[in-house]
């Protein structure tokens, strides 16, 4: 029976979300003979009358799409769509809006391509519209529950370590202390990775906390042993130590993480001596090329959750767990968020290796 599906990415964008819709996309029309509808700028394009959507074929994928950072479709990750707004004179929800939207569409299902907020949103919006939902997990910080991967987050490691690699010459030539903010919101999943695999020296994530005289004890320990540099990895929302996050006011009024690694180079600086430099990575960890990894997934996911559609499987999320695509209800997965475990191995890997990565109590 002919179907029709639309597509929407929503919130942050990342690697591998043209990826993901390309192997929807294939799926629905080449295998099943849907039609799949792509909706632009996440809810946004959902409250344009009509709605912004464009037909998604084959065709649209033949060029070099798959292998570019972004996303076709665009994104959105502002604004609360329960909020009251008004129209024609009359209070009106914006979900509403939205969901008048989707139901313009007649769609059999969505696919909400989402980090842990959006699919969270989504599911509010499809449960009041009563619409058919199917959730993909993407988002670089890797916190979407039950899934060991999310689309993005192995591109924005990758990243990371680059930056890394590329840190320690000139920590080396300058004998200075390099600290690199890394994002990944209340998760430190991208600062514990990518300080792993870029040879750091000292890993700080928001899950464990330091303490900056350790912090100088480790750096006069490498120096007493010879090294003249050394690498730091923080996590944007990891705490000072009076307990508060680093925050930055931008001029529209919104607030949002940042300047943790600026407040690491002062006190260490002070301390240790040491000059000390601080670069913030940014949103270059999600605009670049996806990785193969992020490809595989998002091709995985995609192909999945237009079988779970064929199937009459709704309200699920697809993840990624023991090597393979597998998928879960979405109301085990809304609302939660993955941290870093005090129990994953990877810190014991990080110890073993002797990085600083703060002290569990
Ligand atoms: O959730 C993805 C993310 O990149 C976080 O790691 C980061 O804190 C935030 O989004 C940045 O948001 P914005 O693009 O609005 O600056």
């Amino acid at each position: 029976m002919l179907k029709k599906i639309g597509i929407l990415t929503s919130g942050g964008d990342c690697a591998g979300l043209n990826a993901v819709v390309r192997a929807a996309t294939l799926r629905a029309t080449k295998h099943y003979n849907w039609e799949i509808l792509g909706i632009r700028d996440g809810t946004l394009g959902l409250m344009k009358k009509p709605v912004d959507a464009i037909k998604l074929s084959a065709s649209n994928f033949e060029g070099n799409l798959m292998r570019m950072g972004g996303t076709f479709l665009g994104s959105n990750n502002k604004g609360n769509p329960f909020h009251t707004v008004i129209e024609d004179g009359k209070k009106i929800e914006v979900s509403d809006i939205i969901i008048n939207g989707l139901k313009s569409l007649n769609l059999d299902a969505l696919i909400g391509i989402g980090g842990d907020g959006s699919l969270k949103i989504l599911q509010k919006l499809t449960k009041k519209g009563k619409i058919n939902f199917i959730g993909i997990p993407k988002t670089i910080d890797n916190d979407v529950e039950h899934s060991e991967l999310s689309i993005g987050y192995d591109t924005a490691v990758d990243v990371a370590t680059n930056a890394l690699d590329m840190l320690q010459p000139t920590a080396a030539s300058h004998r200075r202390v390099m600290i690199l903010e890394v994002m990944g919101r209340d998760a430190g999943h991208i600062a514990l990775n990518s300080g792993i695999a870029g040879g750091a020296d000292i890993i700080l994530i928001p899950e464990i906390p330091y303490k900056i005289k350790s912090i100088s004890n480790h750096i006069e320990k490498l120096r007493s042993k010879g090294r003249n540099h050394a690498l730091i990895v923080v996590a944007e929302s990891v705490k000072k130590e009076n307990g508060s996050k680093a925050m930055v006011k931008f001029v529209d009024g919104q607030i949002r993480l940042g300047g943790i690694g600026a407040y690491l180079r002062d006190k260490i600086y002070k301390i240790t001596d040491a000059e000390t430099r601080v670069t913030v990575l940014g949103h270059v960890q999600r605009g670049a090329q996806p990785t193969h990894r992020d490809r595989l997934i998002a091709s995985a996911f995609g192909v999945h959750a237009i079988d779970l559609i064929a199937q009459n499987k709704f309200n699920r999320v697809v993840i990624w767990k023991d090597r393979g695509v597998h998928d879960i209800s979405l109301d085990d997965v809304a609302g939660y968020s993955r941290k870093v475990e005090k129990n994953d191995p990877l810190i014991n890997v990080a110890r073993g290796l002797d990085i600083y990565i703060g002290e569990i109590k």
